[in-house]
C-alpha cells in the first residue's frame, strides 16, 4: 500500500541485496595517496585515535551513519549497532524518525540509549519535512525519544524527486533552519544522504546556525539507484537511472568545506568502505568520518561481524597514523601528509 514503514523495509532489502553503489562517480580519495615514512619514531601502541565531538569523547573518530527505523528488522538492525558504538566508542546516527512521528508506537524501534547509554546518538528527520508540517516541536520529540546528542536534518533532494510523489518543495527552507537552529535544545547537523555539501552550501548553512556538517558525498551508496529499484512508474525508474553517478564526491566536499569554515565540525562520509579511507578524509580535514553500507551489511549478519568490522577499520586507521609517523588526530589534521596523484 505504499504506506512509510514499507518504504522502510524496501530500503533495507534493496540496499542489502541489490548493487546500489554509484558506477562511474567515486570519492576521489583515489587521488591522495600517503606519504610513507619509513621511520615514524612511534610505538603502535602510543597511536591515539580518540577524539572530542559535540563534548564527549569518542574512541575512534567514525560514525555508524543513520539509516533505519520502523519495523522488526530495523529494530534488530538499530539494538546490534548501538551495542557496537557503545563498545567500541562511536557515534551513530538512527535513520530518519518520522515513521515514528506519524506512528508513536513504532518509536521503540528507533530508540536505542539504553543500549549505548555513553555513545553519542544523532537523531534524524528531512530537513524538507520543515515544510510539510514539522515544526520545533517535533523535532524536539524525537531528539528526546531518542536522548540524542543533536539533531540530524538530512538534505535529499535528488532523492525525493526520485521517489515516487516524493516531497520536492524545497522552498523557503534556509530560514525554517534558522528558526529550529534558534530553538532546538541541541545542536542541528546538516547532512546530504550521499550527493554531497559543497563549501558555499556550507557556508549558508553555518551562517544560519547550523552546528556541524556530514557531507555524505558522492561514490558510495546512490539514493537515486535505491529509489530507482522500487520505482512503480517507468518515469522515476529512468530518472533514477539517469542521475545514479549525482553528486560532489566526498574528497571535494571535504576540502570545499574547510576551505570556508576551519572550524566547523565535520563529519566525512560517502562511499568510504575502509579505514585507509576514513584517514584519507580525517587528513584533509574531517573530524571524524561516518560509513552507512558496510555498517548495514555487517549489521544484518551479526554481532560478531560488526566486531570485526569495527576491529578491522580501527586497525586500518592506525596503521595509516603509523606508516605516516603521526601519533594523534590532531597530528594527523594539521601536517602535510597527504600526496596528490592526478
Ligand atoms: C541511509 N541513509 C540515510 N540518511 C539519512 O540521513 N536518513 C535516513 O533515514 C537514511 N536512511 C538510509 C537507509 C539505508 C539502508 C542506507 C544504506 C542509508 C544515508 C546514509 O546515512 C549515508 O549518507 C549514505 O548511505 C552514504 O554513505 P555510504 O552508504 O556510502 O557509506
Amino acid at each position: 500500500s505504499g504506506t512509510i514503514q514499507d518504504r522502510k523495509a524496501d530500503h533495507l532489502r534493496i540496499c542489502l541485496e541489490d548493487d546500489v553503489q554509484c558506477h562511474r562517480t567515486t570519492t576521489g580519495l583515489e587521488r591522495y595517496r600517503f606519504i610513507h615514512c619509513g621511520l615514524p619514531e612511534l610505538s603502535y601502541d602510543q597511536i591515539d585515535i580518540g577524539t572530542q565531538f559535540l563534548g564527549k569523547t569518542l574512541q575512534a573518530p567514525l560514525l555508524i551513519s543513520s539509516m533505519t527505523g520502523g519495523t522488526e528488522q530495523a529494530r534488530i538492525i538499530n539494538q546490534r549497532l548501538a551495542v557496537t558504538a557503545q563498545k567500541f566508542g562511536l557515534a551513530m546516527g538512527v535513520g530518519s524518525q518520522r515513521v515514528a512521528v506519524e506512528r508513536p508506537e513504532l518509536a521503540n524501534t528507533f530508540n536505542v540509549r539504553t543500549y549505548a547509554p555513553d555513545a553519542v546518538l544523532l537523531a534524524n528527520l528531512g530537513a524538507v519535512q520543515l515544510n510539510y508540517s514539522y515544526g520545533l516541536e517535533h523535532c524536539q520529540r524525537v531528539v528526546d525519544w531518542l536522548e540524542a546528542d543533536a539533531l540530524i536534518l538530512h538534505l535529499n533532494p535528488l532523492q525525493e524527486c526520485v521517489q515516487t510523489r516524493g516531497d520536492t518543495d524545497f522552498s523557503g527552507l534556509m530560514a525554517k533552519i534558522e528558526t529550529l537552529c534558534a530553538q532546538l535544545q541541541v545542536p542541528v547537523i546538516a547532512k546530504e544522504v550521499g550527493n554531497g555539501i559543497s563549501g558555499s552550501l556550507a557556508q549558508k548553512l553555518i551562517n544560519v546556525g547550523i552546528r556541524a556538517i556530514d557531507t555524505a558525498g558522492a561514490g558510495g551508496t546512490s539514493w537515486a539507484r535505491v529509489e530507482s529499484e522500487r520505482a512503480e512508474d517507468v518515469k522515476q525508474r529512468r530518472l533514477g537511472q539517469t542521475f545514479a553517478d549525482w553528486g560532489i564526491p566526498t574528497a571535494d566536499c571535504i576540502v570545499g568545506v574547510r576551505a570556508i569554515a576551519p572550524e566547523i565540525p565535520l563529519i566525512a562520509s560517502g562511499g568510504l568502505r575502509n579505514g585507509l579511507d576514513v584517514a584519507k578524509t580525517l587528513a584533509l580535514g574531517a573530524n571524524i568520518a561516518g560509513m552507512a553500507l558496510p555498517f548495514l551489511k555487517a549489521a544484518d549478519h551479526s554481532e560478531d561481524a560488526l566486531d570485526t568490522l569495527t576491529d578491522i577499520l580501527i586497525a586500518e586507521v592506525k596503521t595509516a597514523l603509523f606508516c605516516s609517523g603521526q601519533r594523534n588526530l590532531q597530528d594527523l589534521r594539521h601536517n602535510p601528509v597527504l600526496q596528490r596523484i592526478d
